[in-house]
């Protein structure tokens, strides 16, 4: 890849207004990690409020939760946090001061994760059809079972009641997790999705899921909370959603009000939000970093809604390209942010970052392709992090996945036991 002029203006640090007047004071925007950080039954911990802190004290103009599930029955890994009633709400109200206090807007992800969930994490697993795992990942995850009509809208319904307790915890807004493979991802795509009923088969009906539920969540927060979405320009995986629908899919949640579309890409069998599938590499050989820029390009073209775009983005220069071309609003980063949780305060002074973000590799290929290897690697700097400490950029991949894999598995057998 040609190297990036430097920028004559840093765009980074305009500020920016969605279209419900919420003013953003720069363009980047802290993308979804799942943390892990719970109690193996599943409470917000102070320290998730502490990892947080850290970051809004980076000069990031918007932060994303990782993935909170919106019912305890229905898990992605040990330690997720779930938001189902009001209990928590003290913690909850830590979480989204910390951001608060340094003029940040923390936007709490609502995700179920269908099933894409480990092996005897949860009772059973859902999914709009009975589709089995790729043969090679049958091992790590249960066949689902198609979900009911009565089942389908209690998620619905759920999804509106975490969205509805986030606002009174004083969060900014609510993402749904409508990417990377899990529930939403799931009834969107022709390959997951195989049922004959109302909720499948054409388009529009594969469609009506995520409606369903943006609509439930506006109708418990109202109009003025925002709420936004994080959609895949494409599966990246045969016979899946395609850019094709996705576009109309925007189309739809855009004219029916949504304030935010972040846009990525790929599922656990295909995980080009890493950056790790042949379709990705087109992209990046085109002078850019960022993985779905020429997509979002093809949004652009069609609605108005303000874009988002994670995946990929690395360098100052990179980054202020991608606001010059016009294709989004905001820069989303994950993977620099948890090795290097400062970042912001050098690209906003327009400089690189002190650590870059580079392939972890376990040197073991089965386990290297899976997506799941290089989210526990960072999940342990998240951890770091969140302890008052560093990250540790240079961790072995190899080390961070077997000690990963024993805290697993431990922690899937906690939480079995705690719900017993
Ligand atoms: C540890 C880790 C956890 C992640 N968890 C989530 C998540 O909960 N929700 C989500 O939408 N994306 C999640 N992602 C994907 C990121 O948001 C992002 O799309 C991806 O890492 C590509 O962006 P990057 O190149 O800036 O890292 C996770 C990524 C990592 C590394």
């Amino acid at each position: 890849m040609k190297p990036f002029a430097q920028p004559e203006t840093n765009l980074l640090n305009r500020p920016f207004v969605l279209p419900n007047g919420v003013e953003l004071p720069n363009r980047l925007a802290k993308a979804a990690m799942s943390e892990a950080l719970g109690t193996y039954d599943n409470h917000a911990t102070s320290k998730i409020v502490e990892l947080y802190r850290r970051w809004a004290k980076s000069g990031i103009g918007l932060m994303f939760t990782g993935n909170v599930m919106i019912d305890r029955k229905a898990l992605g890994e040990p330690g997720n946090i779930v938001i189902e009633d009001e209990s928590d709400l003290p913690i909850l109200k830590q979480w989204a001061n910390a951001a608060r206090e340094e003029g940040v807007s923390l936007w709490v992800q609502l995700n179920h994760p269908g099933k894409q969930s480990p092996k005897g994490l949860n009772q059973f697993n859902l999914a709009p059809s009975a589709i089995p795992f790729r043969q090679d990942m049958a091992a790590f995850f249960l066949t689902p079972r198609e979900a009911t009509e009565a089942e389908i809208q209690d998620i619905i319904q759920r999804f509106g009641r975490s969205a509805a307790i986030c606002k009174k915890a004083g969060f900014g807004g609510v993402q749904i997790h409508g990417a990377h493979g899990y529930l939403i991802s799931q009834f969107l795509s022709p390959h997951h999705n195989q049922r004959t009923d109302q909720w499948g088969g054409s388009a529009e009906n594969r469609r009506r899921f995520v409606m369903a539920v943006y609509a439930e969540i506006r109708r418990q927060v109202g109009p003025e909370f925002p709420v936004g979405i994080k959609l895949n320009s494409a599966d990246f995986q045969k016979g899946g959603f395609t850019e094709e629908e996705s576009i109309v899919t925007i189309q739809s949640l855009a004219a029916a009000g949504i304030d935010l579309i972040e846009i990525s890409g790929g599922t656990y069998e295909a995980p080009a939000m890493s950056g790790v599938v042949e379709q990705t590499k087109k992209v990046s050989s085109s002078n850019r970093e960022a993985y779905f820029l020429s997509f979002a390009e093809k949004v652009r073209a069609q609605v108005k809604t303000p874009l988002m775009v994670t995946g990929g983005f690395r360098s100052y220069a990179g980054m202020n390209s991608a606001l010059q071309s016009g294709a989004l609003d905001i820069v989303g980063l994950a993977r620099l942010l948890a090795i290097d949780p400062d970042a912001p305060k050098a690209l906003l002074n327009g400089q690189d970052c002190n650590y870059q973000v580079r392939p972890i590799s376990t040197g073991i290929k089965a386990i290297d392709k899976m997506g799941i290897m290089e989210i526990l690697w960072y999940s342990r700097q998240l951890k770091r992090i969140s302890e008052g400490g560093n990250p540790r950029p240079n961790e072995s991949g190899l080390w961070a996945f077997l000690a990963s894999i024993i805290k697993s598995m431990w922690g899937t057998n906690r939480t079995r036991r705690l719900r017993a």
